[in-house]
């Protein structure tokens, strides 16, 4: 492993593992491949726009000849793909762009990185392909039940990977992370979009009752678990990246309003998501195997976040402006003229 094409990069998880991974391994060069959609943000990467092992390139993960030029130039040598349309509303509203990207675009990553001759390849994936759980935890080899259109999407993705592993014998890896929360993430997802519109007094959307229950994981935890699979994940296999730390919706949305000094009165129960699971759990074993180890617990690691946000205006100001106000009078506007205190 020498030369590593980040893809999806720009974005929340993405960038967290550029940053950790050109700091901790100044031997190896990253070249950082994203779209920049609406979801990529290059302020994401500005810690280490400087280093010397580190390139950008803007590119679509499905546009074959871009990735095939990319591979060339940088002789990349391995892959790891976080290139995705990854939010579950947007998927319900238009799903295009989802099999687009993460259908689509690993086909391409896999197909153009096979006629390349990389290594290995680490496609980054989600609890949601699984679907819904009762009770109990998820592990790896349990059967795929996906939900959503996203679910669905991702959950393609990772067939394909497998499939290039046992027809081709590429050295494929797969991650299934949990809820990922902390600094630099879209205000679309539950902590940072509730954060954000609390500290400016405004009504908080809660789908359903709220007591949907994700498993909360750090996003520098998930970082160094997509490098200890990277790095020491068995070729053909998957692992489970959990967060091991159930919540309640409407009990992280309960400590945001608390922590940020704001009324609880600001909750509002909105008509619920289409197709919403109810619970998702995994085991992490297996990836506990491997020498991953959680390191941030949840209420300092739900604090510093509010506090970077707090701190971070700059950052997440500019993005709600534009295209994301369209997209929240259409996802929200209605619900909210329907909510219950
Ligand atoms: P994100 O939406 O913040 O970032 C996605 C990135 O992919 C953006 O930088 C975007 O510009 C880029 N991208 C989108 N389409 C592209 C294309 N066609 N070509 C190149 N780049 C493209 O997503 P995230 O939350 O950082 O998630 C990263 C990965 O982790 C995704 O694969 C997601 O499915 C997975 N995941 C996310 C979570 C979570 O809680 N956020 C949990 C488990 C797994
Ligand atoms: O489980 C891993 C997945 O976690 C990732 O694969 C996805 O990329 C990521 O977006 C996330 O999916 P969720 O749908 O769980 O995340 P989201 O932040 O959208 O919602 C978290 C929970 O909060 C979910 O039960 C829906 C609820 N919610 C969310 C929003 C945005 C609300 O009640 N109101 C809201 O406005």
């Amino acid at each position: 492993m020498k030369n590593i094409l980040v893809t999806g990069g720009a974005g929340f998880i993405g960038s967290a593992f550029v940053r950790h991974m050109v700091t901790t391994y100044p031997e190896y060069n990253f070249v950082c491949y994203d779209k920049l959609t609406y979801a990529g943000n290059i302020d994401n990467l500005l810690p280490v726009s400087d280093e010397e092992n580190y390139r950008f390139e803007r590119g679509d993960v499905a546009d074959r000849a871009s990735v095939r030029r990319v591979l060339q130039q940088y002789a990349i040598d391995t892959i790891v793909n976080f290139a995705a349309e990854s939010h579950v509303d947007r998927s319900i509203l238009d799903p295009d762009a989802f099999i687009h990207t993460d259908v689509v675009g690993v086909y391409i990553l896999l197909d153009e990185g096979r006629k390349h001759g990389i290594g290995r390849f680490c496609q980054v994936s989600t609890d949601e392909v699984y679907g819904d759980i009762d009770e109990g935890l998820s592990l790896e080899d349990d059967r795929f039940l996906p939900n959503s259109p996203y679910a669905a999407s991702k959950a393609s993705g990772e067939l394909m990977a497998r499939a290039y592993c046992v027809t081709y014998g590429m050295d494929t890896v797969i991650t299934r992370g949990s809820n990922t929360y902390g600094p630099y993430q879209y205000p679309e997802k539950l902590i940072p979009f509730f954060t954000t519109e609390a500290i400016d007094d405004r009504p908080l959307p809660l789908y359903g009752d709220g007591r949907q229950i994700r498993d909360w994981l750090y996003v520098d935890d998930h970082a160094r678990g997509v490098d200890r699979v990277l790095h020491a994940g068995e070729s053909g296999e998957a692992y489970n990246l959990a967060g091991e730390n159930q919540r309640y919706n409407l009990e992280i949305t309960r400590r945001i309003l608390e922590i940020l000094g704001k009324p609880q009165s600001l909750i509002r129960f909105v008509p619920d998501r289409e197709g919403h699971d109810r619970r998702y759990a995994m085991s992490a074993a297996k990836a506990r195997a491997l020498g991953w180890r959680l390191t941030f617990d949840f209420e300092a690691g739900l604090e510093a976040t509010i506090n970077w946000y707090r701190e971070n205006e700059w950052w997440w100001r500019k993005i709600k402006t534009g295209d994301y106000l369209d997209y929240y009078k259409h996802q929200y506007a209605e619900r909210l003229e329907s909510a219950q205190r």
